[in-house]
């Protein structure tokens, strides 16, 4: 059977700020280990990416900064392709979206679907900003979501709940550009009508059929993509429009547009194939064989961009015609820092270019951690502790240790050759079968996009390596046991080959030093798993040691940097709150509205668990006024017996309300901190319950 083709793609970054360690470990870092080893295995890959320097972030940004949007780009375009060159990212190409063959090749796109007639053109009301004399879509407006009330929610998308919204659904609209609420005026656009294409859509996510026809295994589908995408298509599919009123993009290719410009969503992934264009041109290949006929289309993103790639992209695909769809979107969660969201307005970040500044050299430390934690089925965390842990306990004292010993040792014992092996005992036969074993077990996990695991399994090979000279004792057998020791020391050596190859998906440098410490080259990941890559008698070379250990002085120093950046008090942007540690403010009430409220000191008599609900706790508050039950959702922090005797604060007027049966008399107000840990709000004199609080 011919290998399977691919074309992989990671996510196209907004070029209006730099890479967080965040955007690497959930796009770039995976689809790069992802393609080195198709390259590997000898499929033909194209690995593409660029930046997205079209939109409101990019236009936004540069008003921010006081420059052009063209300025903007120009400069987070450089910053962020020397960071993906600098941490050894291997993209075919990294483009642009403002390069001149994007323009064209979105815009005849957008042509082809024009006059095959998959678009309407639609006259509606949308706000205005009367001060700037724009109209203000997408990232331009911001106001309380409909749905789960965040006050920063976007014109298209609420962040916090995942909402796909149109700016006329906003509570409390307001213009980004001059902070007044907009006035609504009449505009026309082209939209997509979605609706149309549900049937279809929901088939292909689930099944992998389209027409009935078998494209791709549906399995190895992340359940979060597919939940997303579902629960988007549950909600029905509205129109959305595939143009807006600016004079940032790619401009409408029809008469009578003058102001429209593409808009971000449909130019963005059609930056794909324009990048696959320029690539193909600079060498010398027909982009065509990457976007039609019998090929792999692999999407490697962040969760916030799941839709945008795996209902809306499709829809424009299937409507031009002849262009393949994804074959698998793998999407990833949000990676955290120090116990918070990354956040650029507050500079709670670790910038991908400052960390290769600060620590050259040390791309593959970096790479090694951020898969171990990769938030690939869910949120996960960086904290600078972890990557301390991580590089000294498992690169310095396992595969440094292993492969320093095994080399040192070849060098002490027979000048540096490659001892023979002689007979093998059953260990030696354990070890021989699970350098065998190993890289099979890599490739299922990587074809399953399970990178994580895979990386844990390739360091197997080390731990085995370790735990094998460690058993074997060598330095004590070579008084007594010579040639037994020769061949321990032939069956570490082969490790150590072995390791050289399957760790170059993972961490290229580090495997390219292996190769010149054995002596051994190869890109074939074939070669992995055979016990005969070094013969006898071949020269090694000495090693020198691969990982540094991390004092605990640069953990306490980048904590410490992180926090002092931090920029208390930084006057809090709409368009920036989902960044935040804590949530925004809400929405202005009047006192009267505060006043409604009755809250008073309580005390608890009695707690005990609500039955098959693990978060509830039914307790019996003494109210000063009477003693009431109320459900309170705070059992996974506290035991029935911690809270007995607790004098708490409860809102008593809340209506009452029947939560698992039980009717609930009110509320007990608690604090809730960045790590989502509860703290009762303890008086700090001796009060009596039924006290008020005003
Ligand atoms: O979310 C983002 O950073 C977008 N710039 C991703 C675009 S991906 C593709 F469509 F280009
Ligand atoms: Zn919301």
């Amino acid at each position: 059977m011919s290998k399977a083709k691919y074309t992989v793609t990671a996510a196209l970054p907004y070029a209006n700020g730099p890479l967080h360690l965040g955007h690497v470990a959930g796009v770039y870092l995976p689809a790069d280990i992802f393609v080195r080893f198709l390259r590997m295995n000898h499929h033909d890959v194209a690995f593409i990416c660029g930046s997205d320097e079209h939109g409101a972030a990019i236009t936004l940004r540069a008003k921010k900064e006081g420059i052009t949007p063209q300025e903007i780009v120009d400069k987070y375009n450089g910053i962020i392709g020397k960071a993906f060159q600098d941490f050894n990212i291997s993209f075919d190409i990294f483009h642009r979206t403002s390069a001149e063959i994007h323009h064209k090749t979105s815009q005849d796109f957008f042509l082809k679907l024009y006059e095959k007639g998959k678009f309407t053109e639609e006259t509606s009301e949308q706000y205005y900003d009367e001060e700037y004399q724009q109209f203000l879509a997408d990232r331009y407006i911001t106001g309380e979501c409909p749905k789960c009330h965040n006050p920063g929610a976007y014109g298209d998308q609420c962040e916090k709940c995942g909402s796909d919204l149109s700016p006329t659904e906003l509570i409390h609209p307001t213009s980004t550009l001059s902070g007044k609420t907009p006035v609504l005026k009449t505009t026309s656009h082209w939209y997509l009508p979605m609706a149309n294409h549900e049937e279809w859509l929901r088939e292909w996510i689930k099944e992998g059929k389209l027409d009935g026809v078998q494209q791709h295994d549906p399995k190895p589908w992340r359940n979060q993509v597919i939940g997303q995408c579902m629960s988007w298509i549950d909600g029905g599919l509205h129109s959305r429009a595939m143009t807006r009123d600016l004079d940032w993009g790619v401009k409408v290719p029809l008469p009578n547009a003058d102001g429209k410009v593409l808009y971000v969503w449909l130019d963005a992934p059609i930056g794909y194939i324009s990048a696959t264009k320029q690539w193909a041109l600079d060498n010398n290949k027909n982009w065509e064989d990457y976007w039609k006929g019998d090929r792999k289309l692999i999407h490697f993103i962040g969760k916030d961009n799941i839709v945008f790639h795996a209902v809306i992209f499709p829809i424009l695909l299937k409507d031009h015609g002849d262009l393949i769809l994804p074959d698998n979107v793998p999407a990833y969660e949000f990676l955290n820092l120090e116990g918070a969201k990354f956040s650029t307005s507050r500079n709670w970040a670790v910038w991908l270019h400052e960390y290769l500044e600060t620590y050259p050299g040390k791309e593959d430390e970096l790479k090694y951690v951020l898969t171990s934690i990769a938030p690939e089925t869910k949120d996960s965390e960086f904290t600078w502790k972890e990557y301390q842990t991580r590089i000294n306990s498992e690169l310095a004292d396992i595969l440094g240790n292993f492969v320093n010993r095994a080399l040192v040792l070849t060098q002490k014992y027979y000048e540096g050759k490659v001892p023979a092996r002689g007979e093998l005992t059953q260990e030696d036969l354990n070890v021989l079968g699970e350098i065998k074993a190993i890289p099979e077990r890599i490739s299922k996990l990587v074809y399953a996009y399970k990178l994580r695991d895979a990386q844990a399994e390739a360091m197997n090979l080390a731990r085995l390596g370790n735990k094998y000279l460690a058993d074997q004792e060598p330095w004590k057998l070579v008084k007594t046991d010579p040639l037994r020791v020769e061949t321990i020391m032939n069956i570490a050596l082969q490790i150590t080959a072995n390791l050289s190859v399957v760790l170059q998906p993972f961490l290229p440098t580090t495997a390219k030093k292996l190769s010149h410490f054995v002596n051994f080259t190869t890109t074939n990941w074939e070669d992995a798993g055979r016990e005969d890559l070094l013969q006898a008698g071949a020269m090694t070379n000495t090693p020198e040691i691969l990982f540094q250990k991390i004092e605990d002085t640069l953990v306490e120093h980048e904590v410490a940097k992180l926090k002092n950046t931090i920029q208390e008090n930084t006057p809090i942007q709409n368009s920036e709150a989902m960044e935040l540690i804590f949530e925004p403010q809400k929405p202005e009430i009047a006192f009267d509205d505060f006043t409604k409220m009755d809250i008073r000191l309580g005390k608890i008599l009695a707690a005990e668990k609500v039955e098959k609900a693990d978060k509830l706790l039914k307790l019996l508050v003494d109210t000063g006024l009477d003693k009431r039950t109320i459900v309170s959702g705070i059992a996974e922090h506290y035991l029935p017996e911690e809270v007995i005797g607790k004098t708490v604060q409860v809102l008593m007027n809340l209506a009452p309300r029947k939560i698992r049966g039980i009717e609930s008399q009110g509320m007990i107000l608690m604090a809730e901190n960045e790590k989502n840990e509860l703290s009762f709000l303890v008086p700090e004199k001796e009060f009596n319950g039924g006290c008020g609080i005003h």
